[in-house]
């Protein structure tokens, strides 16, 4: 066991606690709530889930008013949730666990041999006007920001299929959120939509079918186009009818294979298609259109190994292999059908962030994540990135472990990185966790706001201002 392995323990206990010890002082202009998803349940009776993906959502918050910073978190009270704390188990098939299943619950848990969880414990963000909760099943789930509840699942009033869903999708100028879904079936598809701001209803703009489709976690978006990168890490409808394996045991890394990148027109639905090295991502950082080429950075690895490093067994040991990517980027000349690719950086670096609002599908120049010194190292920095020129700061503390640093933007700011990133962090020496408040621009810190307990490792979240 590492010292770290205490944030991917089961931590049960939800708190509200009024005012967090603040140590620093808060920038004046801060006001709003931070809300994070992590996975805080790893064991239900018996069961126990087997991936970093699987535990059950527990969401988190952060609220800032004048010189306080109060605190609260909550298990996000699921279909999945409720249905594991009534039977006892594990009901519903996860990211790579598979559960125990009777006779009714196959009908009932799995279409197809999908599993169908609204245990959405990856992001949160607005989708049709609601906050919601959002994992890789298409099945939102609206919670209230002020208590944490869980208000029932968001129902999409359309017709459209698909049964997975990357938990980052992107948002226009005007608010038009972009996404798609894969549909697996017969005929399997990438059904990439729009969906207007307040709208339930997915307009389709491309259906793009496909005979193996890849397991992809996010995608990219220009001002005019978006961007499917479709890695060799594939899987076929029928392992989903036919094998009783995790989700995402049934897809299989084949580096023999190129990478496809679909490059969608937003407002004609024409499809463009480009092939590249093997590669894999979860993460799509920004893309942009510059002098009749669509460019997009991302985190890749060489391979999909890093999937396998955060099974919880990998991450508890600390025998890790690799757990963080490099920033590379691609460049697709529009009139010429090429493809080019180059490292901006070589650091190690995974949950990205950008300042969205400001420039999102366009032109930018700073990047921020969580790293790690070393590629086995569990993520122990923040970076910052110059994407133009590849130089990179870090924020570094002896103990601890950094979570997706979020940007936010002081208000009349003229600088892009003029702002605050908030990152939850985990300090093992004192065995708690305390949000951490950073000077964009310099990577100083500001102030830190100490909770008494540990905070389990998440993923991501939001900032909601007041
Ligand atoms: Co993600």
């Amino acid at each position: 066991m590492t010292p770290y392995s205490i944030g991917f323990s089961s931590q049960l206990n939800e708190y509200i606690i009024p005012e967090t010890e603040i140590e620093g002082t808060l920038p004046s202009w801060l006001s709003g709530t931070l809300i994070r998803t992590a996975p805080a349940r790893f064991e239900v009776g018996d069961n126990s889930y087997n991936h970093w993906f699987d535990g059950l959502c527990m969401l988190h918050k952060f609220s800032f008013q004048g010189d306080t910073v109060s605190y609260a978190n909550k298990f996000l009270d699921s279909g999945t949730y409720r249905a594991n704390m009534q039977k006892g188990r594990i009901v519903y098939g996860e990211f790579g666990t598979d559960p125990c299943r009777d006779l009714f619950q196959k009908a009932t848990t799995f279409v197809m041999g999908f599993p169908v969880t609204d245990n959405a414990g990856v992001n949160v963000g607005e989708i049709g006007g609601e906050l919601v909760s959002v994992t890789e099943t298409p099945i939102p789930v609206k919670i209230d920001p002020e208590t944490l509840e869980a208000e029932g699942q968001f129902k999409y009033e359309d017709k459209l299929g698909g049964q997975i869903t990357p938990p980052h999708p992107h948002y226009s100028e005007d608010g038009t959120l972009f996404s798609f879904v894969t549909e697996l079936g017969p005929t399997s598809y990438y059904h990439v939509y729009r969906q207007e701001k307040n709208s339930a209803e997915r307009k389709v703009i491309a259906s793009i079918k496909v005979k193996e489709p890849s397991y992809m976690h996010s995608l990219g978006m220009t001002e005019n186009y978006v961007i499917v990168t479709a890695f060799p890490l594939v899987t076929q409808a029928l392992k989903f009818r036919f094998t009783l394996k995790a989700f995402i045991e049934k897809y299989t890394w084949e580096p023999d294979r190129e990478t496809i990148i679909y490059l969608i027109d937003k407002h004609t639905g024409e499809v463009k298609t480009y092939a590249t090295e093997a590669f894999f991502a979860f993460h799509h950082v920004n893309a942009f259109e510059e002098d009749g080429k669509v460019i997009f950075d991302l985190l890749a690895y060489k391979n999909a190994q890093v999937i396998y490093d955060l099974y919880l067994e990998k991450l508890r040991s600390g025998d890790l292999e690799i757990v963080a990517g490099h920033l590379w980027r691609f460049e697709l000349e529009l009139s010429k059908g090429s493809v080019t690719r180059k490292v901006i950086s070589e650091s190690w670096m995974e949950l990205p962030q950008i300042n969205y609002g400001r420039v999102n599908g366009k032109p930018y120049q700073f990047m921020y994540s969580a790293g790690s010194t070393t590629p086995s190292a569990f993520l122990d920095v923040i970076h910052k990135a110059d994407v133009t020129t590849g130089q990179v700061w870090t924020w570094i503390e002896e103990g601890c472990h950094p979570a997706e640093p979020i940007f936010i933007e002081k208000p009349g700011a003229t600088a892009e990185d003029e702002g605050v990133l908030l990152s939850i962090v985990l300090d093992t020496r004192r065995q708690c966790s305390f949000l951490l408040v950073l000077d964009a621009q310099t990577l100083e810190e500001k102030a830190r706001a100490r909770v008494p307990h540990p905070i389990n490792f998440g993923f991501h979240g939001t900032f909601l201002p007041n």
